[in-house]
């Protein structure tokens, strides 16, 4: 079986991390009679500095004849924070209609937690984060009051109104955002949720901010309450973000499944991360179970370490475990969680982050070396 596999390193440390992480499935390829072919797309700061463009429809419309996209970083402080980002990552999230952003947060053996008293068995769960929609669909903008083409007057409605406050001043600058989440955009990403925790635990934990953002999150949660009537075996709770951070910190084993809008999963998977060890060690699948998926470790393009063969690639080779479980190659992408286990467990070859020396390659090496013998 050959496998076609768009690969996009992206910006800053992309490029190294991607290098690893191809390394590494190459041998898992090896060693379970498959092979893997990618295809390279230079999208990123450098192709946009030059070309001006970010990302084509017809790169877009191309992308989506593939099952899976590997993906290293975005970003780039050449260019103004948002432009890449918004104007590549979170397009072809939403071109693609990848509506799961699953993120997994699992301590591994041998991997240091800031949390005392706290292991592996208290310390796995999965974040599904909505991936298309709230307050990342990009409606908003600015506008100045006194002007006949600000009609949109967020700031006048709310504290005029609420509080009295004068702000009839020409001078008066707003910005504002709308977030917008659907009914069948909550359905299907929470009725993925509670599937996976029918494989798991059999616990979902829904995340919003029901009580002040009633309109937007109330809503969520009655999607929430309907998908869950299918489910009488999974229990659920609900959590306000700003709690669930909380509980992040104290008790972290509470958690199975975690389904969050896009926003507040996008928060939470950060102190997720820590507590899994830290960023380089959070990998992430944006799914879109019918289509194209993208792998990609959490964490962003670090410019500061770029071009320094230094950073931690294990998130990064993570991610192509899950590409490869996605792909169908399930044995594969076993031995590839399971190299990583044992290069963290064995913790002679490390990167700085985790208090070791290595080079990212080093790790890279290492772990491709363990995928033939675990
Ligand atoms: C993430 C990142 C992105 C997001 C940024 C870079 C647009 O923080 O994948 O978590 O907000 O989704
Ligand atoms: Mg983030």
């Amino acid at each position: 079986m050959n496998y076609k596999v768009p690969v996009i390193p992206g910006d800053g440390i992309g490029p190294e991390i991607i290098a690893e992480g191809k390394k590494v499935l190459e041998a898992a390829a090896d060693r379970h009679g498959f092979s893997l072919d990618w295809i390279e797309y230079p999208l990123g700061a450098e192709h946009f500095l030059q070309t001006g463009e970010l990302v084509s429809e017809e790169t877009l419309k191309e992308l989506s004849k593939y099952r899976a996209i590997y993906l290293g970083a975005i970003g780039d402080p050449r260019v103004k924070p948002g432009v890449l980002e918004k104007g590549i990552l979170l397009t072809m999230r939403f071109y693609l209609d990848q509506y799961v952003n699953l993120r997994p947060v699992k301590l591994l053996e041998g991997v240091w937690t800031p949390l005392k008293d706290k292991g592996p068995k208290d310390i796995d769960f999965v974040v599904v984060r909505e991936n298309t929609e709230d307050f990342y669909i990009g409606i908003g903008s600015r506008a100045r009051r006194g002007r006949s083409h600000a009609t949109f007057d967020v700031r006048r409605n709310l504290y005029s109104i609420k509080f009295g406050l004068d702000i009839d001043s020409d001078s008066e600058e707003i910005g504002y955002q709308i977030g917008e989440v659907s009914k069948e955009g909550c359905r299907r990403v929470i009725k993925y949720a509670f599937d996976l925790a029918m494989k798991r635990r059999m616990q979902v934990s829904s995340v919003d901010k029901a009580n002040v953002l009633s309109d937007i999150y109330g809503f969520w949660r009655e999607v929430f309450l309907e998908v869950a009537k299918d489910y009488p075996q999974v229990s659920h709770d609900f959590n306000f973000v700003d709690a669930i951070t909380m509980w992040f910190v104290k008790n972290p084993e509470w958690f199975d499944v975690i389904v969050a809008p896009n926003m507040f999963g996008d928060i939470i998977t950060d102190p997720g991360a820590m507590i899994q060890g830290g960023l380089g060690l959070a990998p992430g699948a944006n799914l879109n179970p019918e289509g194209t998926s993208m792998f990609e470790p959490i964490h962003g393009s670090a410019p500061k370490y770029k071009g320094q063969n230094k950073v931690n690639p294990v998130a990064t080779i993570w991610a192509g475990a899950m590409l490869l479980e996605h792909l169908g190659e399930d044995a594969a992408a076993k031995d590839v969680v399971a190299a990583i286990e044992r290069n963290l467990y064995e913790g002679r070859i490390k990167t700085y982050d985790l208090a070791g020396s290595s080079t990212t390659s080093e790790v890279g090496t290492e772990i491709a070396r363990l995928v033939g013998i675990v």
